[in-house]
Formats: structure tokens, sequence, C-alpha cells
């Protein structure tokens, strides 16, 4: 996934609005990011840097002064394409631009980066974001190569100002970083170890997020839950989640990704006692054989997988669930996957993300033997999909005739339709000769449903 951002800068919200210095003409500046939630809300702070420091935003980065690429390591893919992106910028192309390249491969592939792209300036991991104003000074009095690339931080990264892109949602790091050791993943490398972000400073941030006019709130952290105060407060995460809830004017709020292990009742609770709580968990499994969940370092066997699900369906809230899957992980026998096909079964998610291994470097699986061939990581990764569209068709035909209250966001697919979302996390799509529903809350009823999306009708 990328995505460009480009917002006008009326929409910017910050924890104060200081007046930003006049844009400086020929200062412009693009950013295109790949990768997760926490990349696209990291390049929106980043924006914010960038604004404070009298550039102005552009959507064509031919016009653009400075281009930043806020990357993603998570698959070799993923990473290959912020190559082929400064391949772009070879030779006369590039001259008289500030090439940078942010986020997870500049962590990875650091000094290396200027190596095979000598026509980049500036490289910077996620966990020195902060020192980004000071890196951009360095480049602006001349300096041709500038990095940052500490992990070793206990600090997040705060700006002044943060430019919000998405107008109905907002995003908010509460934690950083990652202290699992899940054996495929690059995270706690490239991300560094876990640091929370007190409660009182997010509390504060939410409240002003209401007043701009906010109503729907994401927290974010690779692994949200495990969320500590480091405060005296010592909120826990199930207590920050109602303490953000109560907000006034907040009236969803949205967390993302949560690990099983930190998974714990008072999270279901908190949802049950507060219906501004999104009832939707997404829960990254990986693999339905706890032989494989031992190998990828999961620190669950299928079975506690499952009695997490089980406690979030005895709630009292119907909770919608979505996870993680990654086929073909090395040693994954036919049986092995044949657990993975059955627990689609016994959770009946509403939405799942599938990916083939992929060997990454400083992991340790990337020693492994990947002796699953391409060819059967896509058989499986199909056969799981196809699997999975069953379910999902027959879940979504159980909603026919509900009504649900959406948060318009989007125009449908077809013209005159509009698209809004359920505290689920569902997309109806429904007509309405009406113009002015983006951001407004409705009601829709369910009139019609298909494995991956739902059609509905004002009510
Ligand atoms: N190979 C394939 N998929 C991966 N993921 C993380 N690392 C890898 C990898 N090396 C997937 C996991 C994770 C999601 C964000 O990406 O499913 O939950
Ligand atoms: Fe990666 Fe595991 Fe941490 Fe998630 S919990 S970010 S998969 S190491």
């Amino acid at each position: 996934m990328s995505s460009s951002l480009h917002v006008p800068l009326e929409s910017l919200t910050g924890a104060t609005r200081r007046p930003i210095a006049s844009p400086a003409p020929g200062r412009a500046f693009h950013i295109e990011t790949f990768g997760c939630q926490m990349n696209v809300h990291d390049s929106e702070k980043v924006s914010g840097v960038l604004l404070e420091r009298g550039y102005h935003p552009v959507d064509d980065p031919a016009a653009a002064d400075v281009i930043f690429y806020n990357t993603c390591s998570i698959r070799e893919k993923a990473a290959q394409k912020v190559f082929s992106r400064l391949g772009l910028h070879r030779g006369p192309a590039g001259h008289g631009k500030i090439i940078g390249v942010l986020g997870c491969v500049a962590q990875q592939e650091g000094e290396e980066i200027f190596e095979r792209a000598p026509w980049v300036s500036l490289v910077c991991g996620s966990a020195s974001y902060r020192r980004l104003p000071d890196l951009l000074a360095q480049i602006e009095a001349g300096n041709r190569r500038v990095m940052g690339l500490d992990t070793d931080t206990d600090e997040t990264f705060e700006t002044e100002i943060t430019r919000r892109d998405n107008p109905f949602r907002a995003y908010l790091t509460i934690i950083e970083g990652c202290d699992k050791a899940c054996s495929y993943c690059v995270v706690p490398f490239t991300r560094g170890p876990e640091r929370s972000r007190a409660s009182d400073s997010i509390l504060r941030e939410v409240g002003e997020l209401a007043s701009f006019g906010y109503s729907e709130i994401q927290l974010l952290g690779q692994t949200v839950n495990s969320y500590r105060d480091p405060s005296p407060r010592s909120m826990t995460f199930a207590g920050l989640l109602l303490a953000v809830a109560d907000t006034p004017g907040i009236r969803r709020v949205r967390f993302t990704t949560s690990h099983p292990r930190d998974f714990g009742p008072d999270i279901v609770a908190a949802i049950d006692a507060h219906p501004s709580i999104c009832n939707h968990v997404h829960l990254p499994v990986q693999s339905g054989s706890t032989a494989v969940l031992r190998r990828m370092l999961r620190t669950y066997t299928r079975d506690e997988y499952l009695e997490k699900i089980a406690m979030l369906r005895a709630a009292r809230r119907p909770i919608s669930l979505s996870t993680d899957f990654i086929v073909g992980f090395p040693g994954e026998t036919g049986a092995d996957f044949a657990d993975t096909l059955s627990l689609l079964d016994a959770a009946q998610y509403d939405q799942i993300f599938s990916f083939k291994f992929s060997p990454r470097p400083n992991t340790s699986a990337e020693h492994m033997d990947d002796d699953i061939s391409e060819a059967e990581k896509g058989i499986r990764l199909a056969a799981l999909l196809d699997h999975q569209r069953e379910i999902q068709l027959a879940r979504n035909h159980s909603l026919l005739g509900e009504a649900f209250e959406v948060l318009v966001d989007n125009r449908g697919h077809k013209p005159g339709q509009w698209a809004g979302r359920t505290t689920s996390n569902r997309v109806v799509n429904f007509p309405s000769p009406r113009t002015d529903l983006l951001g407004q809350y409705v009601q829709v009823r369910v009139v019609q449903a298909g494995p991956n999306s739902l059609l509905g009708e004002l009510s």
C-alpha cells in the first residue's frame, strides 16, 4: 500500500497552533508513504516538522525541492519498492532536489542507501525522527549527507504540529517500537524497543483533536495493548481506552494492532462498558498451528489464542474480529496449514490479511530453511483466501436487514453512492442524492451482502 499525502494547509492540527513561518518560495516538499498505519501517521508528523520550518506541501514530486519516501521493510517486496522510486531521481532528474529515505528501510539499510543511490542526502529511521529538524538544518547549511539511525532512545516522537491527512479519523501513536521477538519480524530492529507515551499527554491531545472537530480517534502501536503508562498515573490500556472514550466530542475510539498475549478481559470489559469504544479487534494470529507458532516465537499456542477469541465472543456487544496470517513459514507442513484453515472456522473473522513468508534481514527466521516454494506459498495463500471468502459471505449474509450507524467517509464505488464505516469496521455502500453526507453519522440498513461488501439504504 502506498499513499501520497496531500491536504490543504488549513487542516493542520497540533499541540499548539503556533504561527507557521510563511512558506519560502521554492521550498516545496512531497512525501510518499508505504506500509502500515504507523508509517502513515509518522508521515503526518514529519509533514508537521517540515511545515514548521517553512516548507509547503505539493502533490507533484516533480515540483518538490524535498522528496521524502517513508518506507516499509516488513516484506521484501515492500522494501524493493523504495529503490525503484529512488531510481527515478538518478541523473539530471534529481539535480537540485533533496531526496530523503525515512522509516524502516532507512533503519535497516542505513549507510548502504547512500552507496546504492548516491543522490540521496538524508537517511533517517523512525526512532530518530525527533532529530529531523536538526538533520534538515544540516542539509540546509550545505551538508550533502546526513543520517539518523539510533534506536537506543526511550523517547517517542512528538512534534509541535502534526498535519492530519484524514479529515474524519485522527491517528495517535501511544506506543512506539516492539519488545516482542517474533522470529520473522523486522519491527523490533527497525523501530527499536517499546516506548509508551504518558497518558496525560495523550489525553491532552485527544481533547485538542476533539476541539478541532475530530470525533473518531485511532490509537496506534505495533502492540498497542502492551501500552504501559510511564507517568505516575500508571493507567492501564483499558483505562486509557475508557478515558479517551469519555472525552467530550469523541464518538469513536479504535485501536490497532493488538498482541494476543497482552489481550486481557479488562479490554473486553471496556468495550462492553463504553459504546464509543469500537467493537472491532484486530488480533493477528499468524498461524493456526501450535508448532509453527512456537517457531515464530509468538508466545501463545493455538488453544491459548482460541481462548482469547472465546473471551471476545462472550462479550455483551458483538465484536468484529480481523487478523493477519503468514503462510509458508519455514517447515510449515500440510497438516500445519490444515490447522490454519480450521482456525478460520473456529475464529469466524470478518476480515483477514494474509502474506507469504518473506525472509527478512536482522530476524531470527532469516537463517531458517525457507523450504516452501513460492508456488506452494501461492497455493496456500489462495486456499486461505477462498476458505475465508465463504466465511465472510455467510457472516455478511447474516447482517441482512440489520441497521447500523455509519460514519460517512467516502464516495461509494458507483455514482450517487456513499460509503460509511460501522463501529465494527464494516464498510457499507449506500445510494443517496444528498451531497452533504461526508463526515456525517447516519443510520443505514443492510439490503445486500457479498463476501467483501455490504450494500445498504438510508433508514
Ligand atoms: N513475511 C511475511 N509476512 C510478514 N509479516 C511480518 N513479517 C513478515 C514476513 N517476514 C506480516 C505479519 C504481520 C503483518 C503486519 O505483516 O502477518 O502481522
Ligand atoms: Fe513484529 Fe511480533 Fe512485534 Fe508484531 S509483536 S511488531 S509481529 S515482533
